[in-house]
Protein backbone atom coordinates (compact mmCIF):
# COMPACT_ATOMS: atom_id res chain seq x y z
CA UNK A 1 0.00 0.00 0.00
CA UNK A 2 1.53 3.24 -1.23
CA UNK A 3 -0.29 6.02 0.76
CA UNK A 4 2.27 8.53 -0.69
CA UNK A 5 1.06 9.14 -3.96
CA UNK A 6 -2.08 11.50 -4.89
CA UNK A 7 -3.37 12.32 -8.02
CA UNK A 8 -3.24 16.36 -9.03
CA UNK A 9 -6.54 17.36 -11.32
CA UNK A 10 -7.51 20.65 -13.12
CA UNK A 11 -10.62 20.79 -13.74
CA UNK A 12 -12.70 21.82 -16.61
CA UNK A 13 -11.60 20.15 -20.09
CA UNK A 14 -14.43 18.37 -21.50
CA UNK A 15 -13.64 14.48 -21.61
CA UNK A 16 -13.18 13.37 -25.71
CA UNK A 17 -11.99 10.31 -27.45
CA UNK A 18 -12.05 6.65 -26.85
CA UNK A 19 -11.59 4.69 -24.09
CA UNK A 20 -11.51 0.86 -23.92
CA UNK A 21 -12.46 -1.01 -20.16
CA UNK A 22 -10.75 -3.70 -18.57
CA UNK A 23 -11.78 -7.20 -17.36
CA UNK A 24 -14.08 -6.88 -14.47
CA UNK A 25 -12.39 -6.54 -11.08
CA UNK A 26 -15.64 -8.50 -9.48
CA UNK A 27 -15.56 -11.29 -11.67
CA UNK A 28 -11.81 -11.60 -11.94
CA UNK A 29 -11.60 -11.67 -8.05
CA UNK A 30 -13.97 -15.37 -7.52
CA UNK A 31 -12.59 -16.66 -10.72
CA UNK A 32 -9.34 -16.90 -9.77
CA UNK A 33 -10.55 -17.81 -6.22
CA UNK A 34 -12.30 -20.87 -7.98
CA UNK A 35 -9.12 -21.91 -9.91
CA UNK A 36 -8.31 -23.82 -6.67
CA UNK A 37 -11.44 -26.32 -7.84
CA UNK A 38 -9.04 -27.31 -11.10
CA UNK A 39 -7.48 -30.21 -11.10
CA UNK A 40 -5.51 -29.03 -14.48
CA UNK A 41 -4.17 -25.69 -16.13
CA UNK A 42 -6.34 -22.87 -15.93
CA UNK A 43 -5.96 -20.00 -18.17
CA UNK A 44 -7.49 -16.47 -17.42
CA UNK A 45 -7.85 -13.94 -20.19
CA UNK A 46 -8.92 -10.02 -19.94
CA UNK A 47 -7.43 -10.19 -16.30
CA UNK A 48 -7.53 -6.29 -14.77
CA UNK A 49 -3.77 -5.19 -13.40
CA UNK A 50 -5.19 -3.85 -10.05
CA UNK A 51 -4.24 -4.19 -6.20
CA UNK A 52 -7.13 -6.15 -5.57
CA UNK A 53 -6.06 -8.63 -8.40
CA UNK A 54 -2.35 -8.97 -7.01
CA UNK A 55 -3.88 -9.84 -3.76
CA UNK A 56 -6.33 -12.65 -4.71
CA UNK A 57 -2.88 -14.35 -6.69
CA UNK A 58 -0.90 -13.81 -3.48
CA UNK A 59 -3.56 -15.84 -1.96
CA UNK A 60 -3.47 -18.22 -4.43
CA UNK A 61 0.49 -18.89 -4.53
CA UNK A 62 -0.09 -19.31 -0.66
CA UNK A 63 -2.02 -22.04 -1.25
CA UNK A 64 0.16 -23.35 -3.21
CA UNK A 65 -1.23 -22.90 -6.48
CA UNK A 66 1.29 -22.01 -9.66
CA UNK A 67 0.42 -18.51 -11.15
CA UNK A 68 1.88 -17.36 -13.92
CA UNK A 69 1.28 -14.14 -16.44
CA UNK A 70 2.01 -15.20 -19.93
CA UNK A 71 0.76 -12.13 -21.30
CA UNK A 72 -0.05 -8.35 -19.89
CA UNK A 73 -3.75 -9.60 -19.04
CA UNK A 74 -3.20 -13.46 -19.78
CA UNK A 75 -2.78 -15.68 -16.56
CA UNK A 76 -2.01 -19.38 -16.14
CA UNK A 77 -3.04 -20.95 -13.19
CA UNK A 78 -2.20 -24.47 -11.99
CA UNK A 79 -3.35 -25.94 -8.91
CA UNK A 80 -2.73 -29.38 -8.54
CA UNK A 81 -0.15 -28.77 -6.01
CA UNK A 82 -2.47 -27.12 -3.17
CA UNK A 83 -0.77 -27.75 0.14
CA UNK A 84 -2.70 -25.76 2.98
CA UNK A 85 -6.21 -25.04 3.33
CA UNK A 86 -5.48 -21.85 5.45
CA UNK A 87 -5.66 -18.65 3.96
CA UNK A 88 -3.45 -16.59 6.13
CA UNK A 89 -5.50 -13.69 7.78
CA UNK A 90 -3.02 -10.66 6.39
CA UNK A 91 -4.21 -11.68 2.75
CA UNK A 92 -8.03 -11.64 4.37
CA UNK A 93 -7.60 -8.23 6.31
CA UNK A 94 -6.35 -6.95 3.30
CA UNK A 95 -9.13 -7.49 1.04
CA UNK A 96 -12.41 -8.68 2.26
CA UNK A 97 -13.22 -10.10 -1.12
CA UNK A 98 -10.14 -13.00 -0.55
CA UNK A 99 -13.14 -14.44 1.55
CA UNK A 100 -14.41 -16.21 -1.57
CA UNK A 101 -11.71 -18.64 -1.73
CA UNK A 102 -13.36 -20.23 1.38
CA UNK A 103 -16.21 -21.83 -0.77
CA UNK A 104 -13.59 -23.54 -3.80
CA UNK A 105 -11.18 -24.66 -0.62
CA UNK A 106 -14.23 -26.48 1.10
CA UNK A 107 -15.47 -27.86 -1.88
CA UNK A 108 -11.96 -29.69 -3.08
CA UNK A 109 -10.31 -30.12 0.58
CA UNK A 110 -13.50 -30.44 2.91
CA UNK A 111 -11.99 -27.94 5.42
CA UNK A 112 -11.17 -24.39 5.15
CA UNK A 113 -9.10 -22.11 7.57
CA UNK A 114 -8.16 -18.81 8.05
CA UNK A 115 -6.71 -17.14 10.94
CA UNK A 116 -5.34 -13.81 12.96
CA UNK A 117 -2.36 -13.35 13.81
CA UNK A 118 -2.43 -11.44 17.48
CA UNK A 119 -5.97 -11.89 17.54
CA UNK A 120 -7.55 -9.00 15.76
CA UNK A 121 -11.53 -9.22 15.47
CA UNK A 122 -12.37 -11.23 12.62
CA UNK A 123 -15.80 -12.68 13.72
CA UNK A 124 -17.73 -9.51 13.71
CA UNK A 125 -17.57 -9.18 9.41
CA UNK A 126 -20.88 -9.44 8.08
CA UNK A 127 -20.14 -13.49 6.95
CA UNK A 128 -23.40 -15.21 8.31
CA UNK A 129 -25.33 -16.09 4.78
CA UNK A 130 -21.78 -17.31 3.39
CA UNK A 131 -21.28 -19.58 6.77
CA UNK A 132 -25.09 -20.60 6.77
CA UNK A 133 -24.51 -22.00 3.30
CA UNK A 134 -21.76 -24.12 4.21
CA UNK A 135 -23.78 -25.13 7.15
CA UNK A 136 -26.84 -26.36 5.41
CA UNK A 137 -24.07 -28.45 2.74
CA UNK A 138 -22.77 -29.97 6.13
CA UNK A 139 -19.87 -28.20 7.08
CA UNK A 140 -19.45 -27.22 10.64
CA UNK A 141 -17.85 -23.18 11.15
CA UNK A 142 -16.22 -21.84 13.89
CA UNK A 143 -15.80 -18.35 13.75
CA UNK A 144 -13.40 -16.81 17.43
CA UNK A 145 -11.42 -13.38 17.46
CA UNK A 146 -8.81 -15.30 15.50
CA UNK A 147 -9.95 -18.24 13.48
CA UNK A 148 -12.57 -19.08 11.67
CA UNK A 149 -12.54 -22.72 10.16
CA UNK A 150 -14.86 -24.71 8.57
CA UNK A 151 -14.76 -28.55 8.68
CA UNK A 152 -16.81 -31.29 7.56
CA UNK A 153 -16.91 -35.27 8.25
CA UNK A 154 -14.98 -35.49 4.63
CA UNK A 155 -18.12 -34.84 2.86
CA UNK A 156 -20.39 -31.81 1.16
CA UNK A 157 -24.33 -33.36 0.99
CA UNK A 158 -26.52 -30.99 -1.90
CA UNK A 159 -29.35 -28.77 0.09
CA UNK A 160 -31.96 -26.43 -0.41
CA UNK A 161 -30.56 -22.88 0.97
CA UNK A 162 -32.34 -19.73 1.14
CA UNK A 163 -30.83 -16.37 1.57
CA UNK A 164 -31.89 -13.39 3.49
CA UNK A 165 -30.32 -11.35 0.98
CA UNK A 166 -28.94 -11.71 -2.44
CA UNK A 167 -25.52 -11.41 -1.30
CA UNK A 168 -23.15 -11.59 -3.87
CA UNK A 169 -20.13 -12.75 -1.94
CA UNK A 170 -22.32 -15.54 -0.39
CA UNK A 171 -23.72 -16.87 -3.83
CA UNK A 172 -20.73 -17.08 -4.86
CA UNK A 173 -19.35 -18.81 -2.53
CA UNK A 174 -21.98 -21.36 -1.99
CA UNK A 175 -22.36 -21.97 -5.52
CA UNK A 176 -18.63 -23.16 -5.10
CA UNK A 177 -18.68 -25.35 -2.42
CA UNK A 178 -21.51 -27.21 -4.01
CA UNK A 179 -20.06 -27.87 -7.25
CA UNK A 180 -17.71 -30.75 -5.80
CA UNK A 181 -21.05 -31.72 -2.75
CA UNK A 182 -22.74 -35.19 -3.60
CA UNK A 183 -26.34 -34.45 -4.80
CA UNK A 184 -28.01 -31.07 -5.69
CA UNK A 185 -28.24 -27.40 -4.20
CA UNK A 186 -30.44 -24.87 -4.87
CA UNK A 187 -29.31 -21.69 -3.97
CA UNK A 188 -32.70 -19.50 -3.62
CA UNK A 189 -33.00 -15.37 -3.47
CA UNK A 190 -29.42 -16.02 -4.91
CA UNK A 191 -28.16 -12.90 -6.36
CA UNK A 192 -28.10 -12.12 -10.20
CA UNK A 193 -25.44 -9.78 -10.76
CA UNK A 194 -23.42 -10.25 -14.34
CA UNK A 195 -20.48 -11.60 -12.16
CA UNK A 196 -22.40 -14.59 -10.70
CA UNK A 197 -23.23 -15.51 -14.74
CA UNK A 198 -19.15 -15.00 -15.27
CA UNK A 199 -18.70 -17.19 -12.76
CA UNK A 200 -21.17 -20.05 -13.32
CA UNK A 201 -19.80 -20.12 -16.61
CA UNK A 202 -16.67 -20.14 -16.06
CA UNK A 203 -17.20 -23.33 -13.35
CA UNK A 204 -19.34 -25.30 -16.24
CA UNK A 205 -16.49 -24.69 -18.66
CA UNK A 206 -14.33 -26.73 -15.39
CA UNK A 207 -16.96 -29.15 -15.76
CA UNK A 208 -19.23 -28.21 -13.35
CA UNK A 209 -23.18 -28.33 -13.60
CA UNK A 210 -25.01 -25.21 -12.66
CA UNK A 211 -27.98 -23.95 -14.20
CA UNK A 212 -29.94 -20.48 -13.61
CA UNK A 213 -26.97 -17.91 -13.06
CA UNK A 214 -28.49 -14.81 -13.48
CA UNK A 215 -31.83 -15.89 -11.91
CA UNK A 216 -32.77 -15.90 -8.14
CA UNK A 217 -32.58 -19.59 -8.29
CA UNK A 218 -29.47 -21.40 -8.71
CA UNK A 219 -29.12 -25.23 -9.31
CA UNK A 220 -26.10 -26.96 -8.89
CA UNK A 221 -25.85 -30.87 -9.54
CA UNK A 222 -22.11 -31.96 -7.51
CA UNK A 223 -19.58 -33.63 -9.73
CA UNK A 224 -16.93 -35.68 -9.03
CA UNK A 225 -13.92 -33.46 -9.87
CA UNK A 226 -13.39 -29.90 -11.99
CA UNK A 227 -10.49 -29.92 -14.74
CA UNK A 228 -8.75 -27.09 -16.63
CA UNK A 229 -10.65 -24.81 -18.67
CA UNK A 230 -9.84 -21.09 -20.42
CA UNK A 231 -12.31 -18.17 -19.95
CA UNK A 232 -12.21 -14.61 -20.75
CA UNK A 233 -12.99 -12.13 -18.22
CA UNK A 234 -16.41 -10.12 -18.79
CA UNK A 235 -15.82 -6.03 -18.90
CA UNK A 236 -15.79 -3.54 -16.29
CA UNK A 237 -19.85 -2.46 -15.63
CA UNK A 238 -18.96 -0.05 -12.85
CA UNK A 239 -15.05 0.94 -14.30
CA UNK A 240 -18.06 1.66 -17.91
CA UNK A 241 -20.28 3.33 -15.49
CA UNK A 242 -17.58 5.59 -14.43
CA UNK A 243 -16.19 6.77 -17.94
CA UNK A 244 -19.86 7.58 -19.12
CA UNK A 245 -20.74 9.70 -15.88
CA UNK A 246 -17.18 11.74 -16.08
CA UNK A 247 -18.02 11.97 -19.51
CA UNK A 248 -21.17 13.97 -18.97
CA UNK A 249 -20.12 15.93 -15.89
CA UNK A 250 -17.53 17.34 -18.54
CA UNK A 251 -19.48 18.11 -20.51
CA UNK A 252 -17.90 15.30 -23.02
CA UNK A 253 -17.96 13.02 -25.50
CA UNK A 254 -16.54 9.83 -24.77
CA UNK A 255 -16.71 6.11 -26.46
CA UNK A 256 -16.75 3.33 -24.33
CA UNK A 257 -14.99 -0.23 -26.00
CA UNK A 258 -15.40 -3.05 -24.58
CA UNK A 259 -18.78 -2.66 -22.43
CA UNK A 260 -22.24 -4.06 -22.55
CA UNK A 261 -25.15 -2.36 -22.48
CA UNK A 262 -27.14 -4.93 -20.35
CA UNK A 263 -25.17 -4.93 -17.47
CA UNK A 264 -25.59 -1.49 -17.09
CA UNK A 265 -29.34 -0.83 -17.84
CA UNK A 266 -30.00 1.42 -15.08
CA UNK A 267 -26.87 3.60 -15.73
CA UNK A 268 -27.90 4.13 -19.43
CA UNK A 269 -31.58 4.66 -18.40
CA UNK A 270 -30.76 7.28 -15.64
CA UNK A 271 -28.44 9.54 -17.50
CA UNK A 272 -30.37 9.63 -20.64
CA UNK A 273 -33.78 10.21 -18.35
CA UNK A 274 -31.15 13.15 -17.26
CA UNK A 275 -30.41 14.33 -20.71
CA UNK A 276 -27.38 13.08 -21.91
CA UNK A 277 -27.34 11.65 -24.98
CA UNK A 278 -25.97 7.72 -25.46
CA UNK A 279 -25.99 5.65 -28.36
CA UNK A 280 -25.64 2.27 -28.01
CA UNK A 281 -23.26 -0.41 -30.54
CA UNK A 282 -24.64 -3.56 -29.05
CA UNK A 283 -23.13 -5.61 -31.51
CA UNK A 284 -19.57 -3.89 -31.27
CA UNK A 285 -19.86 -3.45 -27.64
CA UNK A 286 -19.76 -0.07 -27.87
CA UNK A 287 -21.31 3.29 -26.19
CA UNK A 288 -20.86 6.62 -26.72
CA UNK A 289 -22.19 9.02 -24.44
CA UNK A 290 -22.03 13.10 -24.53
CA UNK A 291 -24.32 15.52 -23.56
CA UNK A 292 -23.25 20.01 -24.00
CA UNK A 293 -25.48 21.28 -21.17
CA UNK A 294 -26.02 20.44 -17.54
CA UNK A 295 -28.15 17.29 -16.91
CA UNK A 296 -31.12 17.43 -15.08
CA UNK A 297 -31.31 16.14 -11.56
CA UNK A 298 -32.94 12.86 -11.20
CA UNK A 299 -33.46 10.42 -7.86
CA UNK A 300 -31.58 6.62 -7.13
CA UNK A 301 -31.91 3.77 -5.31
CA UNK A 302 -29.40 1.57 -4.59
CA UNK A 303 -30.20 -2.12 -4.95
CA UNK A 304 -29.23 -5.72 -5.93
CA UNK A 305 -28.74 -6.46 -9.71
CA UNK A 306 -30.39 -5.65 -12.20
CA UNK A 307 -31.15 -2.74 -9.53
CA UNK A 308 -29.07 0.56 -9.51
CA UNK A 309 -25.52 -0.73 -8.59
CA UNK A 310 -24.10 0.67 -5.18
CA UNK A 311 -20.61 0.90 -6.65
CA UNK A 312 -21.88 3.33 -9.13
CA UNK A 313 -23.39 5.64 -5.82
CA UNK A 314 -20.56 7.93 -5.52
CA UNK A 315 -20.03 8.24 -8.99
CA UNK A 316 -23.45 9.56 -9.57
CA UNK A 317 -23.61 11.74 -6.42
CA UNK A 318 -20.62 13.37 -7.88
CA UNK A 319 -22.60 14.04 -10.73
CA UNK A 320 -25.72 15.16 -9.03
CA UNK A 321 -23.65 17.77 -7.48
CA UNK A 322 -23.00 19.49 -10.74
CA UNK A 323 -26.88 19.11 -11.98
CA UNK A 324 -29.42 21.40 -12.68
CA UNK A 325 -31.76 21.79 -9.64
CA UNK A 326 -32.34 18.74 -6.41
CA UNK A 327 -31.33 15.06 -6.55
CA UNK A 328 -31.99 12.34 -3.81
CA UNK A 329 -30.36 8.94 -3.24
CA UNK A 330 -31.13 6.51 -0.95
CA UNK A 331 -28.17 3.55 -0.29
CA UNK A 332 -30.36 0.18 0.36
CA UNK A 333 -27.45 -2.26 0.04
CA UNK A 334 -24.33 -0.74 2.39
CA UNK A 335 -25.01 0.96 5.59
CA UNK A 336 -22.38 3.60 5.80
CA UNK A 337 -21.77 4.12 2.25
CA UNK A 338 -21.75 7.82 2.18
CA UNK A 339 -18.34 9.11 3.07
CA UNK A 340 -17.50 10.78 0.29
CA UNK A 341 -20.26 13.20 1.18
CA UNK A 342 -18.01 15.22 3.20
CA UNK A 343 -15.19 15.27 0.41
CA UNK A 344 -17.39 16.54 -1.89
CA UNK A 345 -18.44 19.16 0.15
CA UNK A 346 -14.86 20.21 0.28
CA UNK A 347 -15.01 20.99 -2.94
CA UNK A 348 -18.52 23.05 -2.97
CA UNK A 349 -20.97 20.68 -3.70
CA UNK A 350 -24.06 21.26 -1.23
CA UNK A 351 -25.39 17.39 -0.23
CA UNK A 352 -27.34 16.66 3.09
CA UNK A 353 -27.55 12.98 4.57
CA UNK A 354 -29.57 11.94 6.95
CA UNK A 355 -29.40 8.07 7.79
CA UNK A 356 -28.93 6.26 4.22
CA UNK A 357 -30.76 8.87 1.92
CA UNK A 358 -28.87 11.99 0.59
CA UNK A 359 -29.81 14.96 -0.79
CA UNK A 360 -27.86 16.63 -3.53
CA UNK A 361 -28.04 20.49 -4.50
CA UNK A 362 -26.45 21.08 -7.48
CA UNK A 363 -24.11 23.85 -8.00
CA UNK A 364 -23.21 26.20 -10.65
CA UNK A 365 -19.38 24.55 -10.57
CA UNK A 366 -17.42 22.40 -7.79
CA UNK A 367 -14.18 24.07 -6.89
CA UNK A 368 -10.47 22.21 -6.54
CA UNK A 369 -9.88 21.47 -3.04
CA UNK A 370 -7.47 18.42 -0.95
CA UNK A 371 -9.55 15.91 -0.52
CA UNK A 372 -9.16 11.97 0.21
CA UNK A 373 -10.56 8.92 -0.96
CA UNK A 374 -12.12 7.27 1.49
CA UNK A 375 -13.15 4.05 -0.36
CA UNK A 376 -12.74 2.67 -3.95
CA UNK A 377 -15.89 4.40 -5.30
CA UNK A 378 -15.76 7.04 -3.37
CA UNK A 379 -11.99 7.67 -5.05
CA UNK A 380 -12.76 7.56 -8.82
CA UNK A 381 -16.14 10.31 -7.31
CA UNK A 382 -13.50 12.46 -6.08
CA UNK A 383 -11.61 12.39 -9.34
CA UNK A 384 -14.24 12.77 -11.45
CA UNK A 385 -15.48 16.01 -9.57
CA UNK A 386 -11.44 16.81 -9.61
CA UNK A 387 -11.93 16.63 -13.50
CA UNK A 388 -15.15 19.27 -13.56
CA UNK A 389 -13.97 21.50 -10.92
CA UNK A 390 -12.42 25.06 -11.04
CA UNK A 391 -8.66 25.04 -10.10
CA UNK A 392 -6.55 22.42 -9.01
CA UNK A 393 -7.71 19.03 -6.97
CA UNK A 394 -5.98 16.61 -4.51
CA UNK A 395 -6.72 13.01 -4.10
CA UNK A 396 -4.67 11.47 -1.63
CA UNK A 397 -4.98 7.79 -0.40
CA UNK A 398 -5.51 6.99 -3.92
CA UNK A 399 -4.57 3.22 -3.07
CA UNK A 400 -7.81 2.81 -2.73
CA UNK A 401 -8.91 3.74 -6.80
CA UNK A 402 -5.98 1.39 -6.85
CA UNK A 403 -7.34 -1.51 -5.92
CA UNK A 404 -10.37 -1.14 -8.71
CA UNK A 405 -9.15 0.94 -11.29
CA UNK A 406 -6.86 -0.40 -13.85
CA UNK A 407 -4.41 3.19 -15.30
CA UNK A 408 -7.67 5.53 -14.12
CA UNK A 409 -5.18 8.55 -14.97
CA UNK A 410 -3.82 7.57 -17.85
CA UNK A 411 -7.54 6.51 -19.52
CA UNK A 412 -8.34 9.93 -18.17
CA UNK A 413 -5.15 11.26 -19.79
CA UNK A 414 -5.96 10.38 -23.04
CA UNK A 415 -9.50 11.71 -23.07
CA UNK A 416 -7.90 15.06 -22.65
CA UNK A 417 -7.90 15.37 -19.02
CA UNK A 418 -5.19 16.88 -16.95
CA UNK A 419 -4.35 14.45 -14.42
CA UNK A 420 -1.10 13.28 -12.55
CA UNK A 421 0.16 11.03 -9.80
CA UNK A 422 2.64 12.57 -8.04
CA UNK A 423 4.77 11.50 -5.05
CA UNK A 424 4.45 13.60 -1.85
CA UNK A 425 6.55 13.46 1.20
C1 LIG B 1 -19.85 -7.47 -3.86
C2 LIG B 1 -18.89 -6.61 -4.63
C3 LIG B 1 -19.00 -5.17 -4.21
C4 LIG B 1 -20.45 -4.68 -4.31
C5 LIG B 1 -21.38 -5.65 -3.59
C6 LIG B 1 -22.85 -5.30 -3.78
C7 LIG B 1 -17.07 -8.13 -5.08
C8 LIG B 1 -15.66 -8.51 -4.85
N1 LIG B 1 -17.54 -7.08 -4.39
O1 LIG B 1 -19.45 -7.38 -2.49
O2 LIG B 1 -18.15 -4.38 -5.05
O3 LIG B 1 -20.55 -3.42 -3.72
O4 LIG B 1 -21.17 -6.98 -4.05
O5 LIG B 1 -23.16 -5.24 -5.11
O6 LIG B 1 -17.76 -8.73 -5.90
N2 LIG B 1 -24.14 -9.20 4.00
C9 LIG B 1 -24.51 -9.77 5.20
N3 LIG B 1 -24.11 -11.04 5.48
C10 LIG B 1 -23.34 -11.77 4.63
C11 LIG B 1 -22.96 -11.18 3.40
C12 LIG B 1 -23.38 -9.89 3.11
O7 LIG B 1 -25.20 -9.15 5.99
O8 LIG B 1 -23.00 -12.92 4.94
C13 LIG B 1 -24.60 -7.82 3.68
C14 LIG B 1 -23.43 -6.84 3.54
O9 LIG B 1 -23.01 -6.35 4.78
C15 LIG B 1 -24.04 -5.78 2.65
C16 LIG B 1 -24.98 -6.58 1.75
O10 LIG B 1 -25.20 -7.83 2.40
O11 LIG B 1 -24.80 -4.89 3.38
C17 LIG B 1 -24.44 -6.82 0.35
O12 LIG B 1 -23.25 -7.54 0.43
P1 LIG B 1 -22.78 -8.56 -0.68
O13 LIG B 1 -23.74 -8.62 -1.78
O14 LIG B 1 -22.35 -9.81 -0.01
O15 LIG B 1 -21.47 -7.82 -1.22
P2 LIG B 1 -20.04 -8.41 -1.43
O16 LIG B 1 -20.12 -9.76 -2.05
O17 LIG B 1 -19.24 -8.25 -0.20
Amino acid sequence: MDNKEILVINGGKPLEGEVCISGAKNSALPILAACVLGTEEIILDAVPKLKDVEIMIDVLRHLGSKVEYIDEETVRIDSSNINTCETPFELMDKMRASFVVMGPLLSRFKKAYTKAPGGCNIGARPIDLHLKGFQALGAESMVNDDEISITTNGELFGNEIYLDFPSVGATQNIMMAATLAKGETTIENAAKEPEIVDLASFLSKMGAKIKGAGTSTIVIEGVEKLTGARHTIIPDRIEAASYMIAAVMTKGDVTIKNVIGSHIRPIIAKLIEMGASVEEYEDEDIIRVSTNHRLKPTNVQTLPYPGFPTDAQAQFMALMTVCDGESRIQETVFENRFMHVEQLNKMGAAIATSGNRATVVGVDRLHGASVKATDLRAGAALVMAGLTAKGETRVSDIYHIDRGYSDLEGKFRKLGADIKRVKVK
